[in-house]
């Protein structure tokens, strides 16, 4: 079968590989129908979240048809349309019971302390044959697959697979109650959820931070208000615009490969923090492979940080769902116990929200689709990857659809 296989920092590449085979009674194999893109993959892609196995197929967005499974499931069946939980969760261990999915004591091959378990991951996430692949074996699949009724599409399922529930699971950790005023870093597709969901919670403001113009705009027909970093400082323009208080919740949808800001007012003060900067930057990817336009790391690491503790209000709540592996050791920290900030943070409990965000998407609640803005065969990874790690002008969530193999 055809998938996506990481070869190495900067190395992605279209193999012929061996189907997945049942290992375990739990285990599912499952034809895929469709995959996405995200923005952990460009981490990988890019080095800045290390320890990637060469071989390991990528991807961790995942719709598709039961196709096979183990004697110890008894909830599918032949034929079922399920969507994949990014993360894999057991089910019956502590964690799991009480809906920590991604802090499972069991499905990590390396311990219940080695961290979340999740597909097409780095070797000590498992690791597990990722999903932009023409099938899967999903383990504890029992627990983890979620049947979709007819009348929900793939292109609705795949955005529940994973980043609907981490920008539900980011506005949970900010703790977003009615009225409150809010800040989302980062308009890619993970943060263009979060403002969804900020809205959906009822923020009475949602302000939105990136500089890509694409993004900004879908952030703003979202409802939200935009601030453009390369122009305004997001910490004044965050003040200027709550009578000088600051936001009560801040997301961080962004993430290690964060940018400082080069032109505007906060570009003007960049200065002193720049060699900062790029001291996290070595010890964060230590060998990064920039190709031409692709693949090059951020240049601002904690940036985000910085801006979310200062923009937000006195005793307010930051919730960061961008990744960062754990070399990254910075965090001002000084400026948010000043500040009696709650800091909440993780990966996303996919499985516990999948549910009932499927309910949202077949009532019609919301229609995930609008952030969905391109499909692709899964044999055009290769250019989708290239285009989604540039941010081209457009290109927000890209869906690859493993039953189209040719352009
Ligand atoms: N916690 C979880 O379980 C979980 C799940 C899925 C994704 N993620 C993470 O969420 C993050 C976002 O994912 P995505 O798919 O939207 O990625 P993405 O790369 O498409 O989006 C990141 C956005 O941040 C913007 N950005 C860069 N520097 C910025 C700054 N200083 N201030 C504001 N915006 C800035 C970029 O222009 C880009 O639009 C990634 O780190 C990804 O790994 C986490
Ligand atoms: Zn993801
Ligand atoms: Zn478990």
């Amino acid at each position: 079968m055809r998938a996506v296989v990481f070869h190495g920092v900067g190395d992605i590449r279209i193999d012929d590989v061996d189907e997945p085979k049942l290992r375990a009674a739990t285990d599912v194999i499952v034809r895929l129908t469709s995959s996405a893109i995200c923005g952990t993959d460009l981490h990988l892609v890019r080095g800045t979240m290390q320890g990637m196995k060469p071989g390991t197929i990528l991807g961790h967005e995942g719709v598709g048809v039961v196709e096979s499974f183990g004697s110890g499931v008894r909830n599918l069946k032949e034929g079922d349309r399920v969507v994949i939980p990014s993360t894999i969760g057991c089910g019956v261990c502590s964690y799991c019971r009480a809906g920590y999915f991604s802090q499972c004591d069991r499905a990590n091959p390396n311990g219940p302390l080695a961290g979340t378990a999740f597909f097409g991951g780095p070797a000590d996430t498992g690791p597990f044959d990722g999903l932009q692949a023409e099938k899967a074996r999903v383990p504890f699949g029992n627990v983890g697959l979620v049947k979709l009724p007819d009348e929900v599409c793939d292109e609705q399922a795949i955005l529940l697979s994973d980043i609907f529930p981490t920008g539900w699971f980011g506005a949970e950790l900010a703790e977003i109650k009615p009225g409150n005023t809010v800040a989302v870093f980062g308009c890619g597709p993970v943060g263009q959820f979060a403002v969804a969901s900020a809205k959906l919670k009822g923020a009475g403001r949602v302000f939105a931070v990136d500089t890509v113009p694409s993004r900004l705009d879908m952030a703003r027909t979202q409802g939200a208000e935009v601030i453009d970093y390369e122009e305004d400082d997001p910490v004044e323009a965050l003040r200027e615009l709550t009578l000088g208080i600051g936001v009560d919740r801040a997301v961080d949808a962004v993430g290690v490969d964060a940018n400082h800001a080069h032109d505007g007012r906060a570009g003007a003060k960049m200065k002193p923090l720049r060699k900062h900067f790029r001291q996290e930057v070595e010890e964060i990817v230590p060998r990064p492979s920039p190709d031409g336009d692709n693949w090059h790391p951020g240049d601002g690491p904690s940036q985000v940080h910085i801006w979310a503790v200062e923009g937000l209000a006195k005793a307010g709540t930051l919730s960061i769902i961008g990744l960062y592996p754990s070399s990254v050791r910075s965090f001002p920290i000084g400026v948010a116990m000043t500040r009696n900030l709650t800091l909440k943070m993780g990966n996303c409990d996919h499985r516990r929200y999948i549910p009932q965000l499927l309910g949202m998407i077949r009532s019609g609640v919301v229609d995930p689709t609008e952030i969905l803005t391109q499909r692709h065969p899964l044999t055009s990874a290769i250019e989708a990857y290239r285009a989604f790690d540039t941010r081209a002008p457009g290109w927000v969530k890209v869906e690859l659809d493993p039953t189209r193999l040719a352009a």
